[in-house]
């Protein structure tokens, strides 16, 4: 995201904020049709994070991919993360029970002040015991929607659990991202079989023609509060860009992690 400094064109003033597709710089000169212009209405930061592609992930994972409904007990790991933090808010809005999992005290802290009903941390302990318990805390005995950004244990911990006519949404597999070697699949997919789940990846860039309706309901959400940023801010600049990009992978932060330039 880039601030104008300076525009000859109509509709686009200086000091508004863009959206473009030239990467992290300091500047850059772009033509009116390389920017998106964002609605001075709301906080800039939000086009990056609940407004932005990462809000629209979360919605598109969770409406157009499992369809989670009101009443459904939906999991989602990562919940801490940019992606997670958002689908956790808008399952809460939809009506439905959530249980969250992250990698640290503080972030599974930071997804209950979110609303979510229960939350574990993945690195303490069995995260099969620990997502069964939760489901217990919960009353629930299944798993209608999981919302898979991670693969690996936390997918095959989930698919155990998965409800008759459950869906899980993938979304990302981070913890594959930096494996050195192939990983694994989940052992369990016969479960799939008995209890008719759909399990299915989706990829952001196929749902553009969605946007006008995700802004619809994300603006509206944003404006009544039940949807909020969770966001981690830099200072910096360019800098301190690519460390803090690899240290966001390794989970340092909490929510989108934005480099203020
Ligand atoms: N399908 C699409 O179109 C689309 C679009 C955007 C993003 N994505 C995917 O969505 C997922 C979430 O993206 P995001 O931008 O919101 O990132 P994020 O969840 O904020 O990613 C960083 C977090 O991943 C967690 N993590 C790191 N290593 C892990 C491991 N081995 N096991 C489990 N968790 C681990 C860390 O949190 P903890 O401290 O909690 O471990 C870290 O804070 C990613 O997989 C991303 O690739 C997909």
């Amino acid at each position: 995201m880039g601030v104008i400094e300076d525009s000859g064109v109509q509709g686009l003033p200086v000091g508004a904020h863009v959206l473009h597709d030239y990467g992290w710089r300091d500047r850059a000169v772009l033509s009116l049709d390389e920017c998106t212009l964002i609605d001075a209405a709301h906080d800039p930061k939000l086009s990056l994070g609940v407004l932005g592609l990462t809000g629209m992930t979360a919605w598109v994972g969770l409406r157009k991919v499992a369809q989670a409904c009101e009443g459904d007990t939906v999991f989602i790991s990562s919940a801490a993360g940019a992606v997670g933090s958002a689908a956790v808010q808008l399952a809460l809005a939809t009506g439905c029970t959530v249980i969250g999992s992250a990698g640290s005290r503080a972030k599974c802290e930071s997804v209950l002040r979110l609303g979510a009903h229960a939350v574990f941390n993945y690195r303490d302990g069995s995260i099969r015991d620990q997502l069964r318990a939760s489901l217990e805390r919960v009353g629930k005995t299944g798993i209608d929607v999981y919302f898979d950004n991670v693969g690996g244990e936390q997918l095959e911990a989930a698919i155990r659990e998965m409800a008759v006519h459950g869906r899980i949404a993938l979304c990302g597999m981070t913890s594959a991202y930096s494996a050195s070697t192939p990983q694994p699949g989940p052992s369990n997919l016969l479960k799939l079989v008995w209890n008719r789940v759909r399990m299915e990846g989706f990829l952001l860039r196929d749902h553009r023609a969605d946007k006008s309706e995700f802004l619809a309901e994300m603006s509206a959400a944003v404006e009544e509060n039940t949807v909020r940023s969770l966001d981690t801010v830099l200072p910096g600049g360019l800098a301190v860009a690519w460390e803090s990009f690899s240290r966001m992978r390794e989970g340092a932060f909490v929510g989108k992690v934005i480099i203020d330039l």
